[in-house]
C-alpha cells in the first residue's frame, strides 16, 4: 500500500479548496492558512498523495516545539540537566479526507510525521513528538498509536524520539 502513497511538502498547485475531514477547523485551516503559516515559517505542510489518481487524501503540519520538563513523567526526564524546557516536535495538525478514511491512511500519514520527525531529530535535537488532538476522537486515535498524555494538558500527547527510533521507520 505505501507504494500507492507518497507525501510531499504542500505546493500552490495542490488542491486544498475540496478537502474535507468534517472537522471544520482543520478544514479551514487547510484550505485558507496552511499556505500563509507555510510562507511565514509557522509550520510545515506535508500532503498525503494517492498515486494512481492524484488525490490529496490528507495532510499533517509539523513545527518546532519545547515543553517543560514537569510536564513529562519523571523517568523520561530524571537523568536529564536541569533545563528549563526539552526540544520537542509538534505535529500540530493531521487530517484524512473523509471519502479516504479507515483504510489505513490515517496511520499511514502519522508514521510519514513521525518519520520525518525522527530525520529532523538527528539535525536539530529533539526530545518528544507532541501531537495536538482536537477532541475525544482524535485523542482516542493517538492513544491507540502508543502517544501518552501530558499530566496537565487534556488534549496534548507525547511520543518519545527514542520511542519512535525503535519503530524500524
Ligand atoms: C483521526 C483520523 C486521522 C484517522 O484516520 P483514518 O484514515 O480513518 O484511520 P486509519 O484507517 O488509518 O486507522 C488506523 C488505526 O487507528 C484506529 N483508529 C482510527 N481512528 C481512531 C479513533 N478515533 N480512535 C481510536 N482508534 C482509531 C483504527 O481502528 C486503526 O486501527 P488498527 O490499525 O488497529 O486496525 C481521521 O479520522 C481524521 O482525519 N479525523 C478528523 C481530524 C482529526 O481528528 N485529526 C486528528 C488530530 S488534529
Amino acid at each position: 500500500m505505501e507504494d500507492r502513497y507518497r507525501s510531499e511538502p504542500l505546493n500552490r498547485h495542490h488542491d486544498r479548496a475540496s478537502f474535507s475531514c468534517g472537522v471544520e477547523v482543520l478544514d479551514r485551516y487547510f484550505q485558507h492558512q496552511a499556505g500563509q503559516d507555510q510562507r511565514r515559517g509557522l509550520a510545515a505542510l506535508y500532503v498525503l498523495i494517492d498515486a494512481t489518481t492524484g488525490a490529496l487524501v490528507g495532510y499533517h503540519t509539523l513545527s518546532t516545539f519545547s515543553v517543560f520538563p514537569k510536564s513529562l513523567p519523571a523517568e523520561l526526564t530524571a537523568r536529564l540537566p536541569r533545563y528549563e524546557t526539552l526540544p520537542a516536535i509538534l505535529v500540530g495538525r493531521l487530517a484524512v479526507d473523509r471519502r479516504y478514511r479507515g483504510q489505513g491512511l490515517g496511520q499511514l500519514l502519522l508514521l510519514d510525521a513521525l518519520a520525518r520527525c525522527l530525520a529532523i531529530s538527528h539535525d536539530i535535537g529533539a526530545l518528544v513528538v507532541v501531537v495536538e488532538a482536537k477532541d475525544d476522537a482524535a485523542r482516542a486515535f493517538y492513544e491507540h498509536h502508543g502517544f501518552l498524555p501530558f499530566a496537565d494538558h487534556e488534549h496534548r500527547l507525547y511520543m518519545p524520539i527514542a520511542t519512535i527510533a525503535k519503530l524500524g521507520l
